[in-house]
């Protein structure tokens, strides 16, 4: 497995710990900077290139530190084929590989301390994707992308509806499926984990 990953002058510090971590490991990787916590570097320039070279398939995985972890993660996920995981726990590393084959980690450096952050890593690079319905999301997501993203929920922005999501008809998407059955992304859902 071949790595990406930088980080700013805020993730510098924690970006230590993890290549010490990525070395003794044996794994191969590329640092895409930065190389000091003093020297402000503006987190967009270290993201896309790592993005980029990992939509491209230069690179298997990518791992992104800023001072939260957000910047580099709105960045990343800006890049088509990127999808980019900012995770603060181990689970959330297992659940993003199995689930949402993130090809992109970002971790906050101002904000997990070195060992939550290589558990986070050690979860993230050891753990498949599951593949079944988690496919079938991603699939969505790439449409999305592209601009012809179909959802199956029938119930977009109606307005006497508490709590459900609304979809704005932007960048081509083609809108509800006609027919499609009226299942409504409520509690149920998210509290199986099997789904
Ligand atoms: C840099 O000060 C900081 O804004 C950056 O590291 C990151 O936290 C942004 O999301």
């Amino acid at each position: 497995m071949k790595i990406a990953i930088g980080c700013d002058h805020g993730g510098y510090e924690l970006k230590k710990k993890i290549l010490k971590y990525l070395d003794e490991h044996g794994y191969r990787y590329s640092d895409y900077g930065c190389s000091s916590s003093t020297e402000s570097v503006d987190y967009p320039d270290i993201a896309f290139p790592i993005a980029e070279a990992v939509a491209s398939g230069k690179y298997d995985r990518g791992i992104l530190v800023c001072g939260t972890g957000i910047g580099v993660s709105i960045c990343a996920n800006r890049v088509r084929g990127v999808r980019c995981a900012l995770c603060g726990d181990p689970v959330s590393a297992e659940l993003t590989r199995k689930h949402n084959n993130s090809n992109v980690l970002a971790l906050g450096g101002r904000i997990i301390g070195s060992e939550v952050a290589k558990e986070i890593v050690s979860k993230w690079l050891t753990t498949e994707f599951e593949g079944g319905r988690h496919e079938r999301r991603l699939t969505k997501i790439a449409n999305y992308t592209s601009g012809s993203y179909n959802s199956d929920v029938s119930s977009h922005g109606s307005s006497h509806s508490s709590g459900h999501h609304s979809i704005h008809s932007s960048s081509g998407m083609h809108g509800s499926r006609s027919g499609a059955h009226s299942h409504h992304s409520d509690s149920s859902s998210y509290s199986d984990s099997s789904k």
